[in-house]
């Protein structure tokens, strides 16, 4: 039985190992599909449609070319903000009934923690959570742990550093959850102005560095602080140079799911560490596998 089937995804929270199972095995399939460009177009007639009222380039585009592999037909508002009726004054409301109307599936990221929630309860059509504010982003967190999974053949056991910006960080939000149901250790690293809300988070990225198995870097998330002194003092504290790998572990896994602004000294990109490049790849094959078993 497929339980995705016409859900919306909203958070993380509403997931467990078994559920996912099926997907990481699905993703599988279509990242080796697309490797050998395989036709793997679905059958169904079936429409999706993006909606994004914050800047995005990997999480859109990598649904949207999700969605063009399967056969699917993809509308896209990528600045909805100004270019929907929101620049009107319309509610999200009244825009989830509208759209429901046009696509048989909403993937949203709004400025809101809450936002997609809303919207999707308007909505006769499913909605996936793409980054609602600080809240979550739950497809993110799918696609991480896929890409641990993939290095490491198994989760179970891998210590597991989150380092940066916890507090805003919604991509953290979502992960952490799920690297603790299969099974990973955790350890939180950030400064206490940055700290997840009910997570034990300590300070030393240093002092954790030769115990990880993979480190998930985050960028501080400007856009989301109202005091910019605050934003000055603690962006620089959380980095990772390319000598600071000399003290870490030869098969450590660096992870981050980018943008990134300072805290990954771009010498690391030529290391065989630096995994966050072929991390955000996996996001297209991941998203195959949500998309097509929730409309198929
Ligand atoms: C993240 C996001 O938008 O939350 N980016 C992404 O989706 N890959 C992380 C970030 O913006 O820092």
């Amino acid at each position: 039985m497929n339980t995705w089937r016409n859900q919306s995804v909203l958070s993380s929270a509403e997931w467990t190992p078994e559920l996912l199972r099926p997907l990481l095995d699905l993703a599988l399939v279509y990242k080796k599909a697309i490797a050998h460009k395989e036709d793997v177009r679905i059958e169904k007639q079936v429409s999706c449609l993006t909606l994004f009222y914050e800047p995005s380039t990997r999480t859109r585009l990598s649904f949207e070319s999700a969605a063009h592999r399967l056969g699917m037909q993809v509308l896209s508002v990528a600045n909805a903000g100004h270019d929907s009726s929101a620049f009107k004054g319309e509610t999200l409301e009244d825009t989830g009934k509208i759209l429901s109307a046009y696509a048989d599936l909403i993937i949203m990221r709004h400025p809101e923690v809450g936002s997609v929630k809303r919207l999707s309860e308007n909505s006769s059509v499913p909605v996936i959570n793409a980054g609602d504010g600080a809240g979550e982003h739950p497809t993110q967190a799918l696609l991480d742990l896929f890409t641990i999974e993939e290095v490491f053949g198994n989760l179970r056991g891998l210590h597991v550093g989150l380092c940066g910006d916890l507090k805003y960080g919604r991509t953290v939000h979502s992960l952490l959850r799920l690297l603790l149901q299969f099974g990973c250790k955790v350890t939180a690293i950030a400064p206490p102005e940055l700290a997840f809300p009910n997570f034990e988070t300590q300070g030393s990225l240093q002092e954790v560095l030769p115990s990880l198995d993979v480190l998930y870097m985050t960028r501080v998330q400007k856009e989301r602080f109202q005091d910019l002194e605050l934003y000055e003092r603690v962006k620089a504290n959380y980095s990772l140079s390319y000598s600071d790998l000399s003290r870490a572990k030869k098969t450590l896994k660096i992870l981050h799911p980018l943008p990134r602004v300072n805290e990954l000294d771009g010498a690391i990109d030529g290391d065989f560490r630096a995994h966050y490049f072929q991390q955000a790849a996996n996001g297209v094959p991941v998203r195959m596998a949500i998309l097509s078993q929730i409309l198929l």
